[in-house]
């Protein structure tokens, strides 16, 4: 335990913050992400409009994509942040592993991507 978070450590100084939780990155995640990327991940509006960005939800879309390429991408953006912001300000490189795995992953048709309300931080 203490080796690996001494392996995190580096990641964390350069970004300058303490590694987001898993709360604090689905705050993070209906902030930044949902305009294109839908509330729950399906880039579907309320409306079942379809929004511009990537279905999370779609297994067979998502399938052959790489977490490394995906974590990424969120910190690159796409087409110099024109299509996709970048995050990389806001995220290092351990939070945008994390939110592949813990959000972008896990994400399901209907389930709201939304911290626990009852949660600390
Ligand atoms: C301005 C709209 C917009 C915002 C805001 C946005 N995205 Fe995207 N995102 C896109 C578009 C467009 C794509 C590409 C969709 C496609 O290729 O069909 C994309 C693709 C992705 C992909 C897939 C990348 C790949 O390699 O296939 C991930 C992961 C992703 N976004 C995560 C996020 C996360 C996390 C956030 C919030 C921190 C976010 N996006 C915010 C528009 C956006």
């Amino acid at each position: 335990m203490r080796v690996s978070l001494l392996l995190l450590l580096p990641a964390c100084l350069s970004a300058g913050d303490a590694p987001k939780s898993v709360n604090e990155l689905k705050a993070f995640f209906a902030a930044n992400c949902v305009r294109c990327h839908g509330v729950d991940g399906s880039a579907r509006g309320a409306d079942g409009k379809k929004l511009s960005g990537q279905d999370f939800t779609d297994a067979r879309d998502m399938a052959h994509k790489k977490d490394v390429k995906l974590a990424q991408t969120i910190r690159k953006g796409i087409f110099f942040g024109k299509v996709m912001p970048a995050f990389k300000e806001q995220l290092s490189e351990a939070d945008a592993t994390a939110l592949v795995a813990e959000i972008v992953r896990k994400a399901e048709k209907g389930k709201a991507i939304a911290p626990a309300p009852d949660a600390g931080k």
